[in-house]
C-alpha cells in the first residue's frame, strides 16, 4: 500500500507552523548564507551550474535507458519537498536504530518526527511504493557540517534507482529475444552465453567466471547465502548482471560529464540500503575525488515497498563535486552566490557549453551605463563595443550588456545603451577612477566606432 501521507503532504502539512518556526530560530546558523537556503532550488534555477548539471544527467538516462518505442523510461522527479519523514531518511531504508547517520549532530531535525532530508535516496520507498520501476530524484540535502571551501552543509544530489523482474534481467543482456525455456535448459551460465551471445561471450565469462557450474540463470534462489558478493535472497549472476549494467551505466555517465580520458576506481563501501555497494572516485588534480555511491538495492527494501520480486540497483551522485571539476569552481560556497559575477558566467548558456570559470572578485562593482547612437558610415555589431571596451579598461570590467535599443522615430537612427560593470580583483575601485576610464571609452568610442555618446 502506498504510504499515506506522500513526502508533499507532509511537507504541507508541516510547512506553515513548524518548518517556518524552524527556520526562524535557526537563523544564526543559515548555513552561513543571508537568505535560507531552503526553497531555494538552486538545481531548477534556469542558468545555475547545478542545473545544467541535473540537465545532463536526465539527457544521459533518458537516451541510455528507453522503452520499445524509443521513449525514456525514466520519470524524474526534481521538485519534491526536503522535509521529509524520519521513516523515509531512514526507516523505509533499513537504517539501524544506532546508525551514526541518524545522529542529531549530523542531521536538521525539525521535530522528532520530521527532518530536512539528508539523501534524496529519502525517496526511494515511497516512489517504488506508487508503482515506478526506472526514476531519479534531485534536490537540495542537508547535513550538519563543518564549512569550508568543499563542505557546505548543503549540498543537492541526484538519486537514481532501476527495478527489474526476471524476465527483465535475463532479456537485457541478449540482443535478440530469446525463450526463456531454452536459456533455462542450458546447464551453466557459459554454456548460455556460448550459445546464446556468442559474441559478447568473452566479456560476459568475465562476468560469470564465479558463477558454480550447473546453475539455471536466475533473479532469486531460495537458501543463498549472503556474502561479499551478494545477498541472500539473489543469486550471484543476476547480481553480476545488475552490478554490470550499474558500472557501465555510471562510467558512461562521468565519462560523458567530465571527459572520455577519466581515470577512475571503484571502491568497495557499505550503505544500509545496497548491498553490495560502491563508491566511484576519480582522478582529479591528483587526488582520488569520490563521486557517488551505488550498489545492489536491499532485498528487504523492496519487497516492503511492495517490489518483492524485483531486483535493482540505485545510486547517489553529488551534483556540487560533479559541477566543481566540470567548470573548475573552486570552492563549495560559489553556487550559492547571487552576485552577478558569478551568475553571468553561466547566464544564457547551456548545459553543453564549455564553461571555465573565472574567480570573481571580493571587492564591490561600480556600475556605469553608456548610451550613444551607433555609426551612419558602417556596419556596427555589439561585439565591436565589447573589444573596443577591453581593449581599454581590460580587467577592469567584469561584465558588459547590452540593456537598451531605441529607433529614434524621426530620424529613425539608433541608440545602444550598455551596462559596463567595473570590478578590480585586488582592491576597491573608487568612482572617480572608474569615471575616468569610463571617459576613455566615451572618447574612444567617437573616435574608433564613429558612435555619438548621447
Ligand atoms: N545516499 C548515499 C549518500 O548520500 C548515496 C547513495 C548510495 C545513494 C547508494 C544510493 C545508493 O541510491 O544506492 O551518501
Amino acid at each position: 500500500m502506498i504510504q499515506n501521507t506522500t513526502s508533499d503532504q507532509v511537507a504541507e502539512a508541516i510547512e506553515d507552523d513548524e518548518l517556518n518556526a524552524f527556520l526562524e530560530t535557526s537563523q544564526e546558523e543559515n548555513f552561513g548564507v543571508s537568505t535560507s537556503p531552503v526553497k531555494r532550488n538552486l538545481h531548477i534555477q534556469p542558468y545555475h551550474p547545478l542545473s545544467f548539471i541535473r540537465q545532463n544527467i536526465v539527457s544521459f538516462l533518458y537516451k541510455k535507458f528507453v522503452g520499445r518505442t524509443g521513449n525514456p523510461i525514466f520519470s524524474v522527479y526534481d521538485n519534491l519537498s526536503p522535509v521529509v519523514s524520519v521513516e523515509q531518511n531512514f526507516d523505509s531504508l533499513i537504517t539501524p536504530a544506532t546508525h551514526p547517520s541518524r545522529d542529531k549532530s549530523d542531521c536538521y531535525y525539525i521535530n522528532h518526527k520530521y527532518l530536512l532530508r539528508g539523501h534524496t535516496t529519502a525517496h526511494q520507498s515511497e516512489l517504488i511504493n506508487m508503482g515506478l520501476n526506472n526514476f531519479l530524484v534531485v534536490g537540495d540535502v542537508y547535513r550538519r557540517d563543518e564549512i569550508d571551501t568543499s563542505h557546505y552543509p548543503v549540498f543537492h544530489q541526484a538519486d537514481a534507482v532501476r527495478i527489474c523482474t526476471q524476465e527483465e534481467v535475463i532479456s537485457r543482456q541478449f540482443p535478440t529475444p530469446v525463450p526463456w525455456a531454452r536459456v533455462a535448459a542450458l546447464k551453466t551460465s557459459t554454456d548460455v552465453l556460448a550459445h546464446v551471445v556468442p559474441k559478447r561471450a568473452e566479456v560476459m565469462f568475465q562476468v560469470f567466471r564465479r558463477v558454480p557450474n550447473g546453475e539455471a540463470l536466475q533473479v532469486f534462489e531460495k537458501s543463498g547465502m549472503r556474502t561479499e558478493d551478494k545477498q541472500q535472497e539473489h543469486t550471484l549472476e543476476a547480481t553480476k548482471l545488475m552490478e554490470t549494467e550499474l558500472k557501465s551505466t555510471l562510467l558512461c555517465l562521468a565519462q560523458s560529464l567530465l571527459g572520455q580520458g577519466l581515470v577512475h576506481r571503484w571502491v568497495a563501501t557499505t550503505f544500509p540500503f545496497t548491498h553490495p555497494s560502491w563508491e566511484l572516485e576519480v582522478l582529479h588534480k591528483d587526488k582520488w575525488v569520490e563521486l557517488l555511491g551505488c550498489g545492489i538495492m536491499e532485498h528487504a527494501i523492496l519487497h516492503k515497498a511492495g517490489a518483492g520480486d524485483r531486483i535493482g540497483w540505485a545510486f547517489g551522485v553529488g551534483l556540487e563535486r560533479m559541477a566543481m571539476i566540470i567548470y573548475d569552481i573552486p570552492d563549495i560556497r560559489l553556487f550559492w552566490s547571487t552576485d552577478s559575477g558569478f551568475l553571468c558566467q553561466f547566464n544564457n548558456k547551456t548545459a553543453n557549453d564549455v564553461i571555465k570559470y573565472k574567480a570573481v572578485s571580493m571587492y564591490p562593482q561600480c556600475i556605469n551605463d553608456i548610451s550613444f547612437w551607433l555609426p551612419e558610415d558602417r556596419l556596427y555589431s555589439p561585439n565591436d563595443f565589447y573589444d573596443l571596451v577591453r581593449s581599454i579598461a581590460g580587467d577592469i570590467v567584469e561584465q558588459i550588456s547590452l540593456v537598451d535599443e531605441f529607433v529614434h522615430p524621426k530620424t529613425q537612427r539608433t541608440s545602444h545603451c550598455y551596462k559596463l560593470v567595473y570590478r578590480h580583483m585586488e582592491k576597491t575601485l573608487t568612482q572617480e577612477e572608474v569615471n575616468v576610464m569610463h571617459r576613455l571609452i566615451e572618447q574612444a568610442v567617437d573616435k574608433e566606432l564613429h558612435g555619438i555618446v548621447r
